[in-house]
């Protein structure tokens, strides 16, 4: 009999468990919501990015539906084939209204929109600028576009500005930042990386993913929050998250929407959104437009939430956005926090390393538009009980 050519896995898999990196999936038997359950078990649910309660929203249900009935389940093509329907477009003209941009386009997810993006934008002679921070997305497009990747600083405009400087005027280049960030909840120095980007004629990008939704009015993004409209050359954003759905689109100019048409691989090569999904995402469109009211509620319920935290003794990092990380160092302590607090009936998943350095574990939490303040409040209580239990906080 052969040998396993695939045994090494095993053994890597194995290494994964002894460093207390292996994940374990958690299965969810009912709606994404602010209490669900979770391994069978009800808690409340700070792990989810359906930031504004969007993913079980009426209006988008039914919309869902009646696209189904109305043109079926799938589309049979890639959009350059015979796979864009005139449901696409129209969510496409009506992200770029929403963005304030000349166009868009509208890719599988959000990972596909900015790998895709760009990988087809930059080549092999030329340089990227990126924060260290930046979503794995954003690395694996720089590292198919084989351009060269020159790191900077979490948020140091200063260390960009060096690299900047060493690079000739002729040289093509793009400086990138996450919007949010999405481990620490902090936000890019958007209107100074702008001026660098202007200084040193560089293409200006910006992943929106965690700020679409959330920040900005009606939840137009940083790009609107920081009023740097018309300074950002490539806006990516998702429709995975506040708004509830799937997807991922670059808005900018039009030149830029039709390249990216011609030349981005995920809308080449890789089908089309369903029906169902392209109509609830117009139809969260129309929520953010006509509901506000779910943001204010977000962001009151964030400053409840982080606040709590802080007082019970928490770090929690620099954090200006709901995703509000619960830092304690010791990536075996962050999985040990995550599961006492799952075993008391609140779910947030515990993050280590490589997502988050070595000394940096922590358990994440994203509270949402959904939750009560009897959720927040009784996730509190368990956060100091345990807190207190593992020696993170002092005993009371
Ligand atoms: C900053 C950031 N960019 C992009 C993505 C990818 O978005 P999507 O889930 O739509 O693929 C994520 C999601 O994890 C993210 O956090």
């Amino acid at each position: 009999m052969r040998a396993d050519p695939l045994g090494f896995l095993l053994d890597e898999l194995e290494a994964f468990k002894e460093q207390g990196l292996y994940r374990r999936l958690r299965v969810l038997s009912a709606e994404q919501r602010a209490k669900t359950t979770v391994d069978h078990r009800e808690v409340v649910n700070l792990s989810s990015n359906n930031y504004l309660g969007l993913t079980s929203h009426p209006r988008l249900r039914e919309c869902a539906i009646e696209a189904v009935r109305r043109y079926g389940v799938g589309t049979g093509s890639v959009r350059p084939i015979a796979g864009t329907l005139d449901l696409h477009v129209e969510l496409e003209q009506r992200l770029a209204e929403f963005k304030q941009t000349e166009a868009v386009v509208v890719f599988q997810s959000g990972f596909a929109a900015n790998a895709g993006t760009v990988s087809a934008t930059l080549g092999k002679d030329d340089v990227v600028i990126s924060d260290e921070l930046n979503h794995a997305s954003i690395i694996d497009g720089c590292r198919l576009s084989r351009a060269a990747i020159k790191v900077f600083p979490h948020k140091d405009v200063d260390a960009a500005r060096a690299i900047l400087r060493e690079l000739p005027a002729s040289q093509r280049k793009l400086l990138i930042t996450d919007g949010v960030f999405s481990m620490d909840g902090d936000l890019g120095p958007l209107p100074d990386l702008c001026t660098l980007a202007e200084e040193f004629g560089a293409i200006m990008m910006v992943d929106d993913a965690h700020a679409s939704g959330v920040f900005g009015r009606n939840g137009r993004g940083t790009i609107d929050h920081f009023g740097v409209h018309g300074r950002v050359d490539i806006q990516v954003g998702t429709l995975s998250k506040a708004i509830g759905v799937l997807g991922g689109y670059v808005a900018g100019s039009r030149v830029l929407i039709d390249f990216l048409c011609q030349r981005a691989r995920p809308f080449l090569f890789s089908t089309s959104h369903p029906p169902a999904v392209t109509a609830a995402c117009i139809a969260a469109l129309d929520v953010l437009l006509e509901e506000p009211q779910l943001i204010d509620r977000l962001w009151e319920n964030t400053r409840f939430f982080k606040a709590g935290l802080v007082a019970l003794g928490f770090d929690t990092g620099l954090s200006e956005s709901p995703i509000t990380p619960v830092i304690v160092g010791d990536g075996a302590l962050a999985m040990q926090l995550s599961e006492r607090l799952f075993a008391n009936g609140v779910f947030a998943q515990g993050i280590g390393f490589p997502t988050v350095p070595r000394d940096k574990a922590r358990v994440r939490t994203i509270v949402t538009a959904m939750h009560t303040r009897e959720d927040l409040q009784f996730a509190l209580d368990v956060f100091g009980g345990v807190g207190r239990e593992l020696g993170i906080l002092k005993p009371s």
